[in-house]
């Protein structure tokens, strides 16, 4: 598409996600993974099973400690996306309450999700599949969705929960580089947070499918042609990691893990320093390069 159409394009879009964002929502049909929808319900409980083992894997709890880290626990997610699919998986592992967080309303119990939740409960151990179907307000019709109390969904502008000292954990993938107000998303986790409390994020660097022949090349629109562009529609709002580094270093916590999972090549970064715009031109090669990354953090106290 030439280069002009796409921007009128994008910029025409980023009016609509922001004066219609059901509208918007349902017209881009977003699940939150960006699927192309010929993903069967195996392969999205899948997904969901291997999101979890990925946290616990990044806080070092083998598979089968799992339940004693989480029993009982209260978690915050943030931004799960069409389907709370590891909210329900946590709650199968113990946890005691899961709060999901969301800046648009994404979350939808259609038939392709029901079906994930069948084979998600297919693959479940006894235990976890007697806490699972109690989780049901009615075992045989999970169309009639779940108990109260058990997960809560809080829509919300810029994605804050609002919530104080009652998180044990604090959990995202593939979120926080979406998010509008990052200093803003990492106080709010942290005042969620109880003392001791833990935070473990993914964040995904990647361009979301927003370059067109090298990774890192769409850090080339400058800011407010980005923002006219994609502001209002969830797209990634393109921090690097010496934003996060430079956010959580004046936060008052413990034990900060910043640890990238993927990196651009040295030859893609050679190649895009002389393109990029004016507030990516002071990164250093090795942040520049950073496509992915964990984040953790303990909130200090017990
Ligand atoms: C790429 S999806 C990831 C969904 C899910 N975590 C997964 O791994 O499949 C991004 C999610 O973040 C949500 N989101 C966007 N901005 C947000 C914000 N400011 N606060 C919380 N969630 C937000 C989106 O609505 C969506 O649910």
């Amino acid at each position: 598409m030439p280069e002009l159409l796409r921007v009128a394009r994008a910029v025409a879009t980023n009016q609509l996600a922001w004066l219609a964002p059901r509208a918007y929502l349902r017209m881009t049909a977003q699940t939150g993974r960006g699927d192309s929808g010929d993903e069967s319900p195996e392969d999205i409980a899948d997904y969901f099973r291997r999101c979890v083992d990925d946290y616990l894997a990044f806080a070092g709890v083998p598979a089968q400690d799992a339940e004693s880290v989480l029993e009982n626990r209260t978690i915050l997610e943030y931004g799960p996306g069409d389907f709370p699919g590891v909210a329900l998986l946590l709650l199968a592992h113990g946890a005691r309450k899961v709060y999901c967080v969301d800046r648009f309303p994404m979350i939808r119990l259609s038939p392709k999700n029901l079906d994930v939740w069948r084979a998600m409960l297919d693959g479940m151990g006894d235990n976890q599949r007697r806490r699972a179907l109690a989780l049901l307000r009615d075992p045989d019709l999970p169309a009639k969705g779940l108990r109260p109390g058990t997960i809560e969904y809080l829509v919300r502008p810029y994605g804050f929960s609002g919530l104080s000292g009652e998180a044990d954990l604090v959990i995202s993938r593939a979120v926080l580089e979406h998010v509008d107000d990052l200093p803003g998303t990492f106080a709010d986790m942290l005042e969620a947070l109880r003392p001791g409390g833990q935070a473990w994020h993914l964040v995904d660097l990647k361009s979301h499918g927003l370059h067109r022949t090298n990774p890192l090349d769409f850090l080339a629109w400058p800011a407010w042609l980005w923002k006219a562009m994609y502001s209002h529609k969830g797209v990634p709002n393109r921090w690097r990691l010496d934003t996060y580094r430079r956010i959580l270093h004046q936060l008052p916590i413990d034990e900060l893990r910043l640890e990238p999972t993927l990196r651009a090549s040295a030859a893609d970064v050679a190649a895009v320093r002389p393109q990029l715009a004016p507030g990516f031109r002071a990164l250093s090669d090795d942040d520049l390069a950073c496509l992915g990354m964990w984040v953790g953090f303990r909130k200090p106290g017990r």
